[in-house]
């Protein structure tokens, strides 16, 4: 196949340098392109990516048509909040549809929207599918065992691509629910900042337990308004991705809510990061679409508020434990 990858960030280009060595051609699109001439000359792409090289065989460029007019699926590996404008670009030159595979974790802040429902908007794609599920590059790089999840509407495409993006270490599962595999992505980056707190905070495995265990609870609940299947969130995109970002170190979005324990505000920890965090705008976005569904959201509500409304993290922790009792079944 050849895969026309957006986005050579960490996940973009190591995504890309697993399917090379999996015999995909692959082409990577940089939008600075300065940044896309100097990897392509010297093979590194940092800070996205430390201790390893761009192999020759990928190329990268930093105009977008090079990198999707032959090819087989477009796979977008952007932040959320920049997609939009990504996709207004390619549709401009994407005059051949095209099947498209989007590995983004977020909600559009504006619209509210999904990633694969911002593409379908704008683009006259084939076919899309969304990948999700706990998959942390710097770990895949290493070839660790990894198991995501894969879903689209086109069920014999989605099998295809199933057999093809998958490698000895990279176990993709088929899914039948998109939406929920994409809810579970983004809101599990609100609840892994959440996750961050509670360590910087000082605090042990009850209080991260209880946070995994509610956590996915209001998942299921949002999952469930919005008409998907609430058991998906059970699955590699919800349980399965939360309890890998709640424990990993290399997680940014964990650590991002390490700084946000220790007195950073979310401008300054943003400022810390290079890379992309993308729970921090996924926040707003939980909250606005939580309110407009009428779902009940504690913690993504107290997330909201320290994040955005400078509550002191303990104060949010403190208003999670006092809420009146209750179910846990409800
Ligand atoms: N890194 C991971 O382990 C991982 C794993 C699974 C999913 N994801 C998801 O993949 C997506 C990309 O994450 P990442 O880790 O590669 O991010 P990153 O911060 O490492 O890289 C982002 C890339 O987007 C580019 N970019 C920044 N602003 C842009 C703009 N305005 N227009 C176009 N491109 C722009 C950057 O130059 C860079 O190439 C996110 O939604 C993330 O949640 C990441």
């Amino acid at each position: 196949m050849k895969l026309g990858i957006l986005g050579c960030g960490n996940w973009g280009s190591v995504f890309g340098i697993i399917q090379q060595k999996n015999d995909h051609e692959v082409k990577i699109w940089e939008f600075d392109r300065q940044r896309a001439l100097a990897v392509e000359k010297t093979r590194s792409n940092e800070p996205f990516l430390s201790g390893h090289t761009i192999p020759q065989e990928i190329r990268i460029e930093w105009e977008m048509e090079k990198v999707v007019s032959d090819a087989d699926l477009v796979v977008f590996a952007v932040p959320c909040q920049t997609l939009k404008s990504v996709v207004d670009r390619l549709a401009n030159l994407m005059c051949v549809d095209k099947n498209c595979l989007s590995l983004i974790k977020g909600i559009d802040v504006e619209t509210l929207l999904l990633p694969t429902q911002v593409i379908a908007k704008k683009l006259k794609a084939e076919k899309i599918f969304a990948l999700s599920g706990p998959s942390i590059a710097n770990e895949i790089i290493r070839e660790e065992p990894t198991a995501v999840v894969l879903a689209g509407r086109d069920v014999s495409t989605a099998k295809e691509l199933q057999q093809n993006l998958s490698t000895s270490f990279f176990r993709v599962y088929l899914g039948t629910d998109m939406i929920g595999i994409e809810l579970g992505g983004a809101v599990k980056n609100v609840l892994a900042i959440a996750c961050g707190i509670i360590d910087g905070m000082g605090f042990g495995t009850n209080a991260k337990g209880a946070l995994i265990a509610r956590g996915i609870v209001e998942i299921q609940r949002l999952a469930a308004r919005m008409g998907t299947d609430p058991r998906t969130l059970l699955g590699l995109s919800g349980l399965g991705d939360l309890v890998t970002t709640s424990f990993s170190a290399e997680s940014r979005n964990h650590r991002f809510g390490v700084l946000i324990a220790q007195g950073e505000t979310v401008k300054t920890a943003t400022e810390k990061m290079i890379m992309v965090a993308e729970g921090a705008a996924t926040a707003m976005a939980v909250r606005k679409l939580s309110h407009e569904l009428g779902v009940e959201m504690p913690i993504c509500d107290v997330m909201y508020e320290i994040l955005y409304e400078h509550k002191p993290p303990a104060d949010g922790i403190r208003d999670l434990m006092q809420r009146p009792l209750k179910s846990e079944i409800l």
